[in-house]
C-alpha cells in the first residue's frame, strides 16, 4: 500500500497516543517470559526450530523473541496483504511474499504481532498445515480476545489487550508508529 506524502504527514500530525497499553518494561518482561516458555516447551529437537514471522508487524517482536529462545533455531518471514492504511480487518488474506524455505517435516513456530479477529492467523495456520510440518505452534505478542471471530488456539500468548486500536512495538497505523518501544492506543483524528 503506497501512501502519498501529504496523507502520511497528516496521519502523523492529526492523531495522538492517548494511553499506554503495554509499557516498555512490560514489553521486555513479556518477551522474556515467552522465550522461556518456548525454550522449555521444545527442549531438545532433532533439527533447529523454524521461527516464522509475519511481516511487517512482527519484525521487532521477532528480533527480541529469538534472542530469548535458548535452543538452536532458524528464522524465515512471510508477508501477507493487510489492512492497508485502515483499522478494520477485511479478512481477505493474500500471500505477498512467501517463505524462502520448505517447512515440510520441520518444527515450526509462527509469530504474529497481534491476533485481533483471528482471521489472518487461522488462514495462515491452514496454509501452513497443508505444507506438512512436523509440528506447528503459534505465538503472538498481543491478543484481543473481545474481537475474536475465528476460533484459534494460541500456544504462546503475550498480553491480552482491550478492543482498541494499538500501535507501537511493530504495530502500525498507516505505516507510522511501528518504532515506539511501548504499545499505546491511537486516538484517531482526521486523516484529511
Ligand atoms: P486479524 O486478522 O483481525 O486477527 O488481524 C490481523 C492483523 O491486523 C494483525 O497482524 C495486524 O497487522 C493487524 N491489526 C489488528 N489489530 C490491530 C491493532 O490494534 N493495531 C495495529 N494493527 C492491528
Ligand atoms: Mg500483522
Amino acid at each position: 500500500m503506497q501512501l502519498n506524502t501529504r496523507k502520511q504527514q497528516n496521519i502523523l500530525k492529526n492523531h495522538e497516543i492517548t494511553k499506554t497499553l503495554v509499557s516498555e518494561e512490560e514489553v521486555q518482561n513479556t518477551v522474556q517470559r515467552l522465550g522461556a516458555e518456548i525454550t522449555a516447551h521444545y527442549g531438545q529437537l532433532e533439527r533447529e526450530l523454524m521461527v516464522i514471522g509475519l511481516l511487517r508487524g512482527s519484525f521487532i517482536f521477532m528480533a527480541d523473541l529469538v534472542r530469548q529462545i535458548k535452543i538452536p533455531l532458524v528464522v524465515d518471514f512471510m508477508t501477507l496483504s493487510s489492512y492497508g492504511d485502515g483499522t478494520i480487518s477485511s479478512g481477505d488474506v493474500k500471500v505477498v511474499m512467501d517463505l524462502d524455505s520448505s517447512i515440510e517435516d520441520r518444527d515450526v513456530l509462527l509469530v504474529e504481532d497481534i491476533v485481533d479477529t483471528g482471521r489472518t492467523f487461522s488462514k495462515v495456520i491452514r496454509m501452513m498445515r497443508n505444507r506438512n510440518p512436523r509440528s506447528l505452534k503459534v505465538c503472538t505478542f498481543l491478543n484481543k480476545p473481545a474481537a475474536r471471530i475465528a476460533d484459534i488456539k494460541i500456544d504462546f500468548c503475550g498480553v491480552d489487550i482491550p478492543n482498541e486500536f494499538a500501535v507501537g512495538y511493530g504495530l502500525d497505523y498507516a505505516q507510522g508508529y511501528r518504532h515506539l518501544p511501548y504499545v499505546g492506543v491511537l486516538q484517531l483524528g482526521s486523516d484529511k
